[in-house]
């Protein structure tokens, strides 16, 4: 059977999570995947989320399904917190998603069945999972340009020209904030121009929403997805817990759709439970009900929100930390943009070799694109790796 087979590409984030966690080396710095570090180097479960589950474990009476829809409680509460009411609910049909990735997946099989082969625009570079993700919805992948390798800021003029090209078959796919890899973002300017753009050739856009709340807070992050959601007749958002509540393993998400009418969000609802019933029949809801019982909770909201903004400034403070400590030792501003960009991280140009050779050499792990993430900045020892990031571009 198996020997038509050849060896499939493992996505090199989880590849290089592995390679970190198997290498001996005291002090090796994890710059790799995506989650939340602690300054003790943990990735922590939040305290609001450990109360939600001590008083689900209290509570809870079952374990039956829930329907193939999910945790309707759970979607409501994340339609509000990342709409904040701009869009009728007549329009908004949800599903939970196993995790951020879960409602990519769904909304952009959903995709595929209404454009079959159609093209979809992905910013260059992107978070490598937007690939497979859309071509296994036999979706065309095609780029915009996004990133300027030289102000290390978006490359907006380049990225326009291409949206406003596009046609009214075309899907768009635009990072609701935190851009990742690269940590560049829009302004609020560059987001009201793109949606004049879509609005224009009517291409169709779907958001992947996966850091709310680790820019520059839970309403400014937003402004992207509510100005789509609200100026565009339909749309697509691709909702993650995973990092704004810490629940990485658990899969909480939600794929939210936004149609013309309510007659039409029936029938994209009816395509959304289709797929999840024929793929995973339901999805997890350990998670997607921790997080329903914080966001209807007055207390644990306030104490998740506080926690949020926790990590949120940590992040910051870690930017700064490190543009500071290498403007310091090099009398250049080369790296200052590590303090300009905002959210998880930052692509910050080196070429592979030198990324190669910090993983060998030094026991610094990022990814082989030279992404770092800043929550693994390790703050007592922003000197040193400052020197060494130093060291190996000279
Ligand atoms: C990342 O980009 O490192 C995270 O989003 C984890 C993942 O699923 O790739």
């Amino acid at each position: 059977m198996f020997e038509t087979l050849k060896k499939a590409t493992l996505d090199k984030i989880f590849v290089l999570m592995a390679e970190y966690a198997a290498d001996p080396r005291d002090g090796k710095i994890d710059l790799g995947v995506g989650v939340y570090k602690d300054p003790g180097n943990n990735t922590p479960i939040m305290s609001a989320v450990k109360k939600a589950e001590q008083r689900i474990l209290d509570t809870a009476k079952t374990k039956t399904y829930k329907g193939v829809v999910g945790n309707k409680e759970f979607s409501s509460a994340i339609v509000d917190l990342a709409l904040g009411g701009v869009v009728d609910k007549s329009r908004i049909r949800t599903v939970n998603g196993a995790g951020g990735t879960g409602a990519l997946m769904i909304l952009l099989q959903v995709l595929g069945r209404a454009r079959p082969g159609g093209r979809i625009f992905i910013s260059e570079p992107t978070w490598p999972n937007h690939i497979p993700l859309a071509e296994n919805a036999g979706l065309e992948v095609n780029y915009y340009p996004y990133f300027n390798t030289t102000t290390r800021g978006v490359d907006f003029d380049a990225m326009l020209k291409v949206l406003d090209d596009l046609t009214s078959d075309d899907i768009v796919l635009l990072h609701g904030c935190c851009h990742n890899p690269t940590g560049a973002n829009l302004t609020n300017a560059q987001w009201d121009k793109v949606v004049e753009s879509l609005k224009r050739t009517g291409a169709f856009p779907l958001v992947d929403l996966a850091y709310l709340g680790f820019g520059d807070g839970l309403e400014a992050d937003a402004y992207g997805v509510r100005k789509v959601a609200s100026s565009l007749p339909e749309s697509l958002i691709a909702f993650s817990a995973s990092k704004n509540f810490g629940l990485y393993r658990e899969r909480a998400g939600v794929a939210i759709a936004i149609a013309k009418d309510s007659e039409t969000a029936d029938v994209v609802s009816s395509q959304m439970q289709n797929i999840i019933r024929g793929t995973i029949s339901q999805t997890p809801d350990h998670g997607a009900e921790v997080v329903r019982v914080i966001l209807e909770d007055k207390e644990l909201r306030a104490e998740w929100e506080a926690e949020l903004t926790e990590m949120r400034e940590r992040m910051k403070r870690l930017r700064v930390k490190l543009a500071d400590a290498i403007r310091q030792r090099s009398n250049s501003k080369d790296f200052d943009f590590i303090a300009e960009h905002s959210g998880m991280f930052s692509l910050l140009g080196l070429p592979e070799d030198v990324v190669t050779k910090l993983k060998l050499d030094d026991a610094i792990y990022m990814i082989n694109d030279s992404r770092i993430n800043v929550a693994g900045i390790p703050e007592d020892r922003v000197g040193e790796l400052a020197d060494k990031l130093l060291a190996a571009v000279r």
